[in-house]
C-alpha cells in the first residue's frame, strides 16, 4: 500500500530546512547506492559527514516521531537517518531497487518501507515525479512541501527527470514491526476505523473490544 501523510513538517520547518540546505555541503548522489542504482542515478545529496547535516536530520526525525498517522501507517521499529537530495535541471533517478538491508549506526536494518518527504513546492519545478510500480501499475507522486509518501520498499521506483527548477526532498527507510505489507495495511485500516468510531461516538464497549483486537493482532504479528 501507498500512503500520503500530509503536513509532516510545518511550513516554518520546511522554510528553515530549505534555508539550511542552501548552506550545506552537497555531494554526488551516487555515494549511497549500490552498483545497479549508481548506473541510473544522477542527483546530489547532502554529505552526512558535514556539520550542516545533523540539525536537518534531527528536525525530520522529530517530525516523524510526532505524527500519529505516520506511526499508524508505518508501525516503525527503526527509522533510518533521513537523507536529503536535490534534482536540478536534467537530473533524474531511473527505475531501481532499494537495497533490502541497510547499515543503521552499528547494526543493520531491513527496509520494509521507503518514504519521500517533499520539500519543494510542486509548482516550483517541472517533472521530478516519484513513480512507483505496484501490482496495479505505475503511480506518479508529486506532493506539497512538507507532505510524505510511504510505499513498500519492494516496489521498483524512479524519479522522472526535472525539466525546470529544482526538486528538493528528504528520504528515508523504515523497518516495520509488521513485516508483511498486507497485515500492516489491515492494522492501519482497523486503527483508522477505531479512531473514527471514537471521534463520532466517544468510548464504548465496542470500541474497547476493537482496540483489544487491534492490540492482540499486533501482538501476534509483530516481530519484536
Ligand atoms: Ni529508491
Amino acid at each position: 500500500m501507498m500512503y500520503h501523510i500530509p503536513a509532516v513538517l510545518t511550513p516554518d520547518e520546511v522554510y528553515a530546512i530549505r534555508q539550511q540546505m542552501q548552506q550545506a555541503a552537497w555531494i554526488d548522489g551516487r555515494a549511497t547506492v549500490g552498483h545497479q542504482g549508481a548506473t541510473v542515478k544522477n542527483n546530489q545529496q547532502i554529505d552526512t559527514g558535514s556539520a550542516g547535516y545533523a540539525p536537518l536530520q534531527e528536525t525530520v526525525t522529530q517530525a516523524l516521531n510526532r505524527s500519529p498517522l505516520f506511526f499508524a501507517a508505518a508501525l516503525p521499529l527503526s527509522i533510518s537517518s533521513p537523507l536529503f537530495n536535490r534534482y536540478q535541471q536534467g537530473e533524474t533517478y531511473g527505475f531501481h531497487v532499494d537495497g533490502a538491508m541497510r547499515r543503521n549506526g552499528a547494526s543493520w536494518m531491513r527496509t520494509d518501507l521507503s518514504a519521500t518527504l517533499f520539500l519543494s513546492a510542486p509548482e516550483s519545478y517541472e517533472g521530478g515525479e516519484l513513480v512507483i510500480e505496484d501490482t496495479y501499475g505505475q503511480h506518479s507522486v508529486k506532493l506539497p512541501a512538507g507532505d510524505l509518501v510511504l510505499y513498500p520498499s519492494s516496489s521498483l521506483h524512479c524519479v522522472n527527470p526535472v525539466t525546470a527548477g529544482c526538486r528538493e526532498a528528504s528520504f528515508l527507510w523504515i523497518q516495520s514491526m509488521i513485516r508483511d505489507d498486507k497485515q500492516r495495511a489491515m492494522l492501519f485500516e482497523l486503527d483508522r476505523n477505531i479512531q473514527s468510531l471514537k471521534a463520532r461516538h466517544g468510548d464504548s464497549e465496542e470500541t474497547l473490544s476493537l482496540l483489544n483486537m487491534y492490540h492482540n493482532l499486533l501482538r501476534g504479528w509483530s516481530e519484536t
